[in-house]
């Protein structure tokens, strides 16, 4: 039997910071609706960077971390909504930034949930036998897509990169994973692709921002979380009592403290860094991982779940003991 676990991991954030104080020289907003609300305090923001800068940035620190040689890569995933050209992708460009062999690399889009569909990918491909060393990344710049007018959305994203190095392994580690999806709802959360127009007029349409119905999927976010939790616990039949930690999707911090109520699970045992990011998308839930691990809130040996949700709709859950 093929087992699979995190040998190391890395994360990164540009150095510009956007507190919310700053937001208000461009919407009617304030400090006190954005952290009651959200549990935001500032996020950090590309000026020149783009998502592959942010992702190799990462990938250097995890492999590091993992203290692998990088001939021993034999994949790369990517997840993110906001790669840098259609072609070629974040993960293809990252292979020749980190100097790896001419391995098999491509990149995922399952909005916020991207990282858990990056990592299940990567598992499977690796407990298939195919290959051994996996690097996983979940790397952003929503800000690009970012509406600086509207104030509904414009002060909750950030961006980021996190990454991790995931290997074969005799250990069962990395435990249990399940994704789901359902299309019918996009227009939840969706940012339109370019439409290219007639040929005859060649005429380009401008890029799309993020349009969101935040009250709708703040309440399938409350939902699917918990239910996602209670499916891992079940499919393994442990329970909350065998849980170290939770590392959820840092999109909202009242989601988060909604779904911990609703499972009766400790706040205390949720980790949180929704204060410091804002929500990264793919990024969110490496990161907070990496940061997690980085100051000792997640040790070796511990269990936890990591969980995301986001549009699409999309979400996932992952079972991983260090
Ligand atoms: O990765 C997945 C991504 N998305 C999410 O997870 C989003 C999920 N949804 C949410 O987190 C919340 O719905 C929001 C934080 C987006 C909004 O919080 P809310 O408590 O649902 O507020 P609301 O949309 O019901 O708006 C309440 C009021 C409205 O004013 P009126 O109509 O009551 O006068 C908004 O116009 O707050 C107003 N508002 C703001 N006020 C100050 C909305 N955004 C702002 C703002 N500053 N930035």
């Amino acid at each position: 039997m093929i087992y699979t676990k995190i040998m190391g991991t890395g994360s990164y954030v540009p150095s510009k910071v956007l507190t919310n104080e700053d937001l208000k020289r461009y919407v009617e907003t304030s400090d006190e609706w954005i952290q009651s609300r959200t549990g935001i305090k500032e996020r950090h923001i590309v000026t020149e960077e783009g998502t592959t800068d942010l992702a190799y940035e990462a990938s250097i620190k995890a492999i590091e971390d993992a203290g692998i040689n990088k001939d021993d890569i034999d994949l790369v995933v990517v997840a993110t909504v906001t790669p840098d050209n259609y072609f070629p992708g974040v993960s293809n460009l990252l292979q020749a930034r980190l100097g790896l062999k001419e391995i098999m690399t491509f990149d995922i889009n399952a909005a916020c949930s991207g990282f858990i569909y990056a990592l299940n990918v990567a598992d499977k491909m690796i407990k298939s036998g195919a290959y051994n060393n996996a690097l996983v990344v979940g790397a952003e710049t929503l800000t690009r897509l970012t509406d600086w007018r509207d104030r509904n959305t414009c002060v909750l994203f950030g961006d980021a990169a996190g990454a991790m190095i995931v290997s074969k392994s005799e250990e069962n580690k990395i435990q249990d994973i399940i994704c789901g999806s359902r299309g019918d709802v996009d227009d939840l959360l969706i940012s339109k692709n370019i439409k290219i127009k007639d040929p005859e007029v060649n005429e380009v349409s401008k890029q799309d921002h993020i349009h969101m119905k935040g009250a709708e999927v703040f309440k399938f976010a409350t939902r699917i979380l918990p239910k996602t939790v209670n499916e891992l616990l079940d499919r393994n039949n442990i329970t909350l009592d065998d849980l170290d930690y939770m590392v959820a999707h840092q999109a909202n911090e009242r989601i988060i403290s909604k779904a911990a109520k609703d499972l009766k699970f400790g706040m205390d045992k949720m980790f949180l860094n929704i204060h410091k990011y804002g929500n990264t998308s793919s990024a969110s839930v490496p990161l907070a991982i990496d940061e997690a691990i980085k100051t000792n809130v997640l040790k070796k040996g511990d269990k936890f779940i990591t969980v995301a949700f986001g549009g699409g709709l999309t979400w996932g859950g992952a079972l991983i003991e260090l």
